[in-house]
């Protein structure tokens, strides 16, 4: 595999990081995940203004914008041989004198790379199931995509391997807020509900489409502090991320729900279907 590296493209077993970089000291470093399909880096502007606002946070002087990052991404595409793919574009601080350190970080490590993934067939599903552990409180203000990923890691070795099953957090006082690499979402009648971002759940790219999505398909959203109750009133039930895009819920505990059967589940697919290969933001969605 073929991986950018600052400036250079080079051999995945080349690639390179000094243990002095304070992503790997200390955490300091955010990521994205996002799918390319046909050759079209969806959402890239979202994805790209999201990471931007987090390393304002981390104290990382670096933008990104489009015209920068889609010749990179061109150029992953071409030598891997690829056309759709999984890529994951990664920025730490870069290297620093050892302490905590309050400057800004001037020269970070910038590093995408990308693995083969076709475009989606049919709409899979999964099962749910509430976790033990509860979702950690965000380091700062907002969840950020950052290297902390530990309570997610921790959430997956409790639910266990299976890519059928996806685990759900609730926060200390025990509100629903995400999946474990997913945000939630339920509806009833004409209505969609969702965790607040206020919650301290990571606010997903796909979370925010989706919402705009479905003022499209005139659907009214709801977003707050919601019991793991709430989910037995549902009518359909579904997570999203990235790379998953929109995957219905056919089980939450010993609950059936109707996965992708589900009437609004298959209209948002179906919606979501025809922006892949077009959108580079959500804003853009007419
Ligand atoms: C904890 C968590 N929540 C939500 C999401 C969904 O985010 P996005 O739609 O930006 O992929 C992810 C994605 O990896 C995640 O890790």
């Amino acid at each position: 595999m073929i991986v950018f590296a600052n400036g250079e493209y080079i051999s995945s077993d080349e690639v390179k990081i000094s243990p002095f970089d304070h992503g790997f000291l200390y955490g300091l470093g955010l990521f994205e995940t996002f799918r390319i399909y046909e050759g079209h880096p969806f959402l890239l502007d979202d994805h790209l203004a999201r990471l931007n606002e987090g390393l304002r946070t981390l104290g990382i002087k670096a933008e990104y914008r489009r015209h920068e990052i889609l010749p990179i991404l061109k150029g992953l595409l071409a030598a891997n041989s690829l056309e759709n793919a999984y890529v994951r574009m990664n920025v730490s601080a870069g290297n620093g004198e050892i302490g905590l350190q309050t400057a800004e970080y001037e020269e970070p490590n910038l590093i995408l790379f990308m693995k083969p993934l076709g475009t989606p067939s049919q709409l899979g599903e999964k099962k749910l199931a509430l976790l033990n552990i509860r979702r950690n409180t965000p380091e700062g203000a907002t969840r950020l995509k950052s290297h902390h990923y530990l309570n997610n890691i921790l959430a997956k070795r409790e639910l266990g391997a299976s890519s059928e099953a996806e685990g759900i957090f609730l926060t200390r006082e025990g509100f629903l807020a995400e999946g474990i690499v997913s945000n939630l979402f339920w509806t009833e009648g004409e209505t969609l509900f969702t965790p607040s971002v206020e919650t301290g759940i990571l606010n997903g790219i796909t979370r925010q489409f989706v919402m705009k999505l479905a003022g499209k398909l005139q659907l009214g959203v709801q977003e707050g502090f919601y019991p793991q109750e709430a989910l037995l009133e549902a009518e359909e039930l579904f997570v999203t991320n990235s790379i998953q895009e929109v995957v219905p819920v056919s089980m939450f505990g010993q609950k059936t729900f109707p996965g992708k059967e589900g009437r609004v589940v298959q209209a948002l697919s179906r919606q979501y279907g025809e922006c892949r290969r077009k959108l580079w933001t959500r804003n853009s969605l007419q």
